[in-house]
């Protein structure tokens, strides 16, 4: 019966200690059933940035300049969700990231993105993509303890070109306590005037969610100045 498939235990066990190659792990296995946990759980991270992204390229104010050939990035791609949705928007030029090669070959086969990119997003340098390489950076349900350290929204930012934009989702269970370093992130970039913040909601990520810490999100959008 797939009808209740839920997330794994490999996924909730994850801790702010579990090293990368754990979530690596527990993507890979659950890459296949990834689309039903999604619609189990009524998981909307992919939806509520690409809603973000809309409510941003209406907005000239914010992007004075949006085009269907800007360049994005989604980072923790996973099976293509955002893809697909900013495809039927008739956006041309979008790479995806993903730590899991299992969901990224399941990305591959809906050809949806220019190119595939199989690499942890880190918090120290990542070699595979160029300071300012992208117009815009969406990641949904990536950044979240367990998955990445708080280092890697410095890198999200670094891979944005000044104007561009970094969109993400990240849970409330890491960015609300003070000490685990996601919110604190955050504010410091603001601080050095790396980017200033033009979108931050409290929203559903997990409609049916297996346990309450799934439930709700910040979808955050920062506009990045240098
Ligand atoms: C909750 S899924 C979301 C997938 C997609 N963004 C969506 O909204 O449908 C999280 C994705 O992040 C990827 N991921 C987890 N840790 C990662 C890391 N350190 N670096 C890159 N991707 C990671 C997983 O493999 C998975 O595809």
């Amino acid at each position: 019966m797939t009808a209740d498939v839920k997330y794994p235990k490999r996924f909730l066990d994850l801790t702010i200690d579990s090293p990368v190659e754990d979530s690596k792990l527990a993507y890979d296995e659950m890459a296949q059933v990834w689309e039903k946990i999604s619609d189990n759980t009524g998981y909307k991270g992919h939806i509520l940035c690409v809603e973000a992204f809309d409510r941003t390229m209406e907005n000239k104010e914010v992007y004075p300049n949006p085009g269907k050939d800007i360049r994005i990035l989604d980072a923790g791609a996973g099976t293509g969700g955002i893809g697909e949705m900013l495809k039927a928007r008739g956006y041309t030029n979008v790479d995806a990231l993903d730590i899991s090669q299992e969901m990224l070959n399941i990305a591959a086969a809906r050809n949806i993105y220019k190119k595939l990119i199989c690499a942890p997003l880190k918090d120290t340098h990542m070699e595979e993509i160029e300071t300012a390489e992208y117009d815009t950076v969406l990641c949904a349900g990536t950044i979240v303890y367990g998955q990445v350290k708080p280092g890697a929204i410095e890198q999200c930012a670094r891979f944005v070109k000044p104007g561009g934009l970094f969109i993400f989702s990240i849970r409330v269970d890491s960015f609300d306590p003070v000490g685990l370093g996601f919110s604190e992130k955050c504010q410091e970039l603001e601080k050095n005037g790396k980017w200033s913040l033009v979108l931050k909601e409290k929203r559903e990520l997990h409609a049916a969610p297996n346990e309450e810490r799934l439930r709700y999100c910040y979808l955050i959008t920062y506009k990045i100045l240098k």
